[in-house]
């Protein structure tokens, strides 16, 4: 059965701006899905609707059946999946264990095994436990990346979804946590969902591509086909990206 599901999905703002025209996509489980497009394309709409937190015009959005309008389940709904958002979106007033706490709170509410449960998961990112007790302001942004996947995990959802994951970080520190974001999704065995505007990340992370232009999903395939897939804007996106800046 396919995980996600969107099924003619339109979505038009107030004042006529169409910015999801008729978007059909299936994500299967275990699936690790990106949504490759420029800026302005709709991802975060995408991303927002998918949520819940922002209403669909028209069409639907199913996941394991259950669909986004179903308020009746939407906890069943919200509970299949964990989000790492593009600022990480950490609590400033709570340390790092704490945040990750937060998280394994949701789904535990035996104390003891919810710190167990939060220690376990930032020694799984690879965070050492001297920052364990620091604030979110007082460590690195690719500490914090971490930090926020901890949490997202410790919810233990069947859906990662991942927006944006690497803006803000240099480049060695971006491919650190892309390999880590590889190797967690393969570890939990969860399908995921990676909302970027990076050709590289999506090459690294994907199953499969869908590209997103106009509010229009153009195109999906697998990474090595990007490349002469026929369509003139994929490929200009491609060279784009692939191209070294000259004076
Ligand atoms: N709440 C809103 N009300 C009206 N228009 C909106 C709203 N949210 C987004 N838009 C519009 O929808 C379009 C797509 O925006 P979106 O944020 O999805 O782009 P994006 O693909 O995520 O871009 P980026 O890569 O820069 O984050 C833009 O034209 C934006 O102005
Ligand atoms: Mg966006």
């Amino acid at each position: 059965m396919n995980k996600i599901i969107f099924s003619n999905v339109c979505k038009t703002f107030d004042g006529g701006l169409q910015v999801l025209r008729d978007i059909s996509l299936e994500i299967k489980a275990g699936e690790t899905r990106i949504i490759l497009g420029q800026s302005g394309c709709g991802k975060s709409v995408l991303l927002k609707c998918l949520l819940g937190i922002m209403e669909i015009s028209s069409g639907d959005i199913s996941i394991d059946g259950i669909s986004v309008k179903e308020k009746k389940r939407a906890r069943e709904y919200l509970r299949k999946f964990s989000i790492l958002f593009q600022g990480n979106a950490l609590f400033d007033s709570m340390t790092i264990l704490e945040n990750v706490i937060f998280g394994a709170n949701q789904v535990n509410k035996d104390k003891s095994k919810c710190l167990q449960l939060a220690e376990e998961k930032l020694l799984a990112v690879g965070l050492e436990k001297r920052v364990f007790n620091l604030y979110p302001a007082e460590i690195s942004g690719g500490m914090q990346k971490r930090a926020a996947l901890a949490r997202a995990i410790a919810i233990e959802p069947e859906i990662l979804l991942f927006d944006e994951p690497t803006s803000g970080l240099d480049p060695l520190t971006g491919g650190k946590i892309c390999n880590l974001l590889k190797d967690t999704i393969k570890s939990l065995n969860v399908t995921a969902l990676v909302i970027t505007h990076d050709l590289k990340v999506a090459e690294f992370l994907a199953d499969r591509i869908s590209v997103l232009n106009k509010g229009n999903v153009i195109w999906t395939g697998q990474a090595a086909q990007m490349e002469s897939c026929g369509n003139e804007f994929i490929e200009n996106f491609y060279n784009a990206s692939n191209a070294i800046l000259r004076k």
